[in-house]
């Protein structure tokens, strides 16, 4: 087969769609905030989130019934109309590209809203084929309907088949922003035994040697990450790419701790955020997913004692050289752009005094 020209590679895929683009924006999206659009409870309450959550997402796909799926899509096509998002994201979960909404779902929402919708992110996608279906669709109907921002893709890994081909779904398009773990389909697909939504599981342990050959004495267990493997695949993909990787739903809504502790995993592994399903996870998600003061003030020692970035250098007993300043980096960075939209972290950064 004759490959496409790298030179094409960014052209448009429909006459008159904007171009796609060469970067994914550096847009904070700590929480993605999940709500029904056909649940007029939960949709009344959408305009006051804004400015409280870095990305509002209307999703259409698993939780919403059948029944629903059409007050789903016009529920969000009313509020993306009827609200100013300012610095928030708008975001929708399309339903899955093998069943009889999608279409429908793709159509109405760019033709409708597609101004205003920054991401879609698609469930179970099983491999790159997927990505071009939606990432030519996109081309045609923001072509038509005078769109003039691309709308980016973020795709759910949640088949035993995308796992594998993680890394072509990340590369597939200009237009891949980013891409989550979706534990739940996941585990069904995978058939793992368990039924939690995401989070550990006391079964998945490694127990502590035997103390004396004593078999049945009281032996520490430790339990494991079930899903670390997962994670961190997807977390070389997507830095591979240049995109962003991102934890997924946590369902034990009253377990506040568990939540933040597997939220904390992600951000150590290289995570930039997670879903909410429930307002307690979005300041979960805000506080684990910004650089903690401790880091920034530790990183930005290390970024004045390093000068001009290279050589090395004894800060506490413990040795600082290139590589070390860029793992600072890492964190200055990120707590820049997050302060640039969240005036409480940008005050406290700012408060920070590096001795
Ligand atoms: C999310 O969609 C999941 O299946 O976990
Ligand atoms: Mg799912």
């Amino acid at each position: 087969m004759s490959h496409k020209s790298p030179k094409d590679f960014f052209a448009p895929l429909a006459v008159g769609a904007p171009a796609p683009p060469r970067e994914v924006p550096a847009r904070p999206s700590r929480a993605i905030h999940f709500f029904d659009p056909s649940n007029p409870k939960m949709a009344a309450k959408v305009p006051a989130m804004v400015g409280t959550v870095d990305v509002l997402l209307g999703n259409l796909e698993d939780a919403v019934k059948a029944d629903n799926k059409v007050a789903a899509r016009e529920g969000l096509v009313e509020i993306a109309k009827g609200t100013d998002f300012g610095k928030t994201q708008l975001w929708t979960r399309i339903n899955s590209l093998d069943s009889p909404w999608v279409l429908d779902d793709l159509v109405t929402l760019v033709s409708e809203i597609g101004d205003k919708l920054d991401v879609v992110m698609v469930p179970k996608v099983q491999g790159p084929e997927d990505i071009h279906y939606v990432d030519r669709l996109l081309a045609q109907l923001e072509a038509k309907g005078g769109v003039q921002k691309p709308i980016l893709i973020h795709a759910i890994l949640e088949t035993a088949r995308g796992v594998a081909n993680v890394e072509e779904i990340a590369l597939a398009s200009p237009r891949m922003q980013g891409i989550s773990l979706g534990p739940a389909d996941l585990a069904a697909d995978r058939k793992m035994k368990t039924t939690r939504v995401g989070g550990g599981h006391p079964g998945y342990l490694v127990r502590q040697d035997p103390v004396d050959g004593d078999i049945h004495g009281n032996r520490t267990v430790f339990q494991q990450d079930l899903w670390h493997y997962t994670i961190a695949k997807m977390v070389d993909a997507c830095a591979a790419a240049g995109i962003y990787p991102y934890y997924g739903p946590f369902g034990d809504i009253t377990d506040v701790v568990a939540a933040e502790d597997q939220f904390r995993n992600a951000f150590l592994l290289g995570c930039v955020g997670t879903w909410s399903l429930h307002p307690k996870q979005i300041e979960i998600a805000n506080r684990v997913f910004s650089p903690s003061v401790e880091d920034i003030k530790h990183a930005r020692r290390v970024v004045a004692a390093m000068g001009d970035g290279t050589g090395a250098v004894m800060l506490d007993g413990k040795m600082e050289d290139d590589a070390s300043l860029k793992q600072c980096l890492v964190l200055v960075d990120l707590a820049e752009e997050l302060a640039a939209i969240d005036p409480k972290l940008k005050e406290l950064y700012d408060a920070i005094e590096v001795d």
